[in-house]
């Protein structure tokens, strides 16, 4: 099938090559001229494991393409992804302005009835304003069809061809037979449904998911006044197969681009739709909060921070990416500069992004072992798994002082205590 990719963020890189993947011919276009040239020669936009030999390959086999005029395409192809940025408004709310503008030149250029599918996360009722938008131009026939995407950064190719599920949602029968054909290759639940509730499916799995991280948290908090560990609770509540081991992970809270700007806005649509949801707000606070425990803990032990030589392992908002978007780790460093302390910091991937909003504020290590040198206290914010093999007898010779703040209980508690450490973690 011919489709054409509007796009090249996170989701419309990876739905372009996955689709060319699967044997499509596959045109993904952006305004971003420099993004686009570099693609064309295989160079990657960000870090994603996997992603760049896919993209080649399907260069290589002709079945994706890259280019930067839209209407050029538009009637080229039957199926057309729509995987542009919504992001955050003042108020929370997604801001479709992006949408809206790829929509109308949709409208303003097709000569011929095509399936528009939506891949970005978008409030509930963006489908039929789609289709209003492009009907005020295009006489024909219209299909807008909401797809959603569940990809998690890091692990995106795998989650494409192997997603638990494909949500496909519209008022057109044959629309959504048509793009679950698109996908016949995967093997998983493929889930029919409307227009609003596949939508409203995006935000409920990432506010569910959300919830859960919070939850535990919380638990994880309570754990240290009752002196229980809340690995070994999360154990005991994930083998309830109810509840389900993932996603109970206590730490310094979540980040990334998806979560804390998908909740707000849910929040905003359940607002705006006069449902007051009461969960969802504390779910947003005690993940603020939870960035704060940390550095409570850091203040019982240095009161003043100023001139303290702080070690920060992990800038990315979780492992396996180069994403510093409403990182944890970010808005942690930015409260200890803000008191003083010197930071000595290291991340496998994201140390440029965060040099884009840090600027030279901190100083960024070549390894692990640099950032620790006569730091008086680290603090491990991303859960990258190498930072587990780390030589932490070297480390503890290179620090000044021997205090640990495990902030996504990645190591072994006992381990490190006996090689002579203060091992604080998150509910342990
Ligand atoms: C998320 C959703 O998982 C994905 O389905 C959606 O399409 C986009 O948003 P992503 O933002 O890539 O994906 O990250 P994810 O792996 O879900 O982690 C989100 C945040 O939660 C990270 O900061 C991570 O460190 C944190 N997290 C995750 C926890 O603190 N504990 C956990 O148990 C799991």
């Amino acid at each position: 099938m011919k489709i054409l990719v509007i796009g090249t963020g996170y989701v419309g890189l990876v739905t372009a090559t996955g689709l060319a993947e699967l044997g499509h011919q596959v045109t993904a276009v952006d305004i971003d001229f420099k993004k686009i040239n570099k693609l064309k020669k295989g160079i990657m936009p960000f870090f994603e494991p996997a992603l760049k030999p896919l993209v080649i390959r399907n260069i290589q086999k002709q079945r994706l393409f890259f280019n930067i005029n839209l209407k050029n395409f538009l009637d080229k192809s039957q199926f057309i992804f729509i995987c542009v940025g919504t992001p955050p408004k003042r108020d929370g709310s997604a801001d479709l302005k992006y949408i809206k503008q790829v929509v109308r030149v949709i409208g303003q250029n097709i000569k011929e009835s095509k399936i528009i599918i939506n891949k970005s996360t978008v409030p509930i009722g963006t489908g039929l304003i789609i289709k209003k938008i492009i009907k005020k131009y295009f006489p024909g026939e219209i299909n807008v069809v909401s797809c959603p995407e569940f990809l998690r950064e890091g692990r995106a190719v795998s989650d494409f061809f192997h997603p638990d599920r494909i949500v496909i949602g519209s008022d057109n029968q044959k629309a959504i037979e048509l793009v679950a054909n698109l996908f016949k290759k995967i093997k998983t639940e493929k889930l029919k449904t409307t227009l609003e509730s596949a939508e409203l499916i995006k935000y409920a799995a990432n506010a569910f998911l959300a919830t859960k991280i919070s939850f535990i948290n919380e638990i994880a908090n309570l754990c240290e006044k009752v002196k229980a560990d809340v690995q070994i609770v999360a154990t005991g509540m994930g083998l309830d197969k109810r509840i389900g081991p993932s996603f109970l992970k206590a730490g310094i809270g979540y980040g990334g681009s998806c979560f804390p700007k998908d909740i707000r806005a849910l929040k905003q649509i359940a607002g705006g739709n006069g449902y007051h949801f009461r969960l969802l707000k504390a779910v947003i606070e005690v993940n603020y909060f939870q960035r704060l425990v940390i550095l409570k803990k850091i203040k019982l032990i240095y009161p003043r921070l100023k001139n303290k030589i702080v070690c920060v392992l992990g800038l990315a908002f979780k492992d396996l990416t180069d994403d510093v978007r409403e990182s944890a780790a970010i808005e942690i460093i930015k409260k200890l500069i803000k008191q003083g302390a010197k930071i000595q910091a290291f991340d496998p991937q994201a140390m440029i992004n965060a040099k884009k909003v840090l600027n030279y504020r901190i100083k960024y290590c070549q390894n692990a072992y640099e950032a620790c040198k006569n730091a008086q206290f680290l603090i491990i914010a991303t859960e990258w798994p190498q930072f587990k093999k780390l030589n932490w007898q070297k480390i503890k010779h290179l620090m000044k002082n021997d205090i640990i703040l495990d902030g996504r209980n990645l190591l072994d508690k006992q381990k490190i205590e006996k090689l002579g450490f203060k091992y604080i973690g998150v509910g342990r």
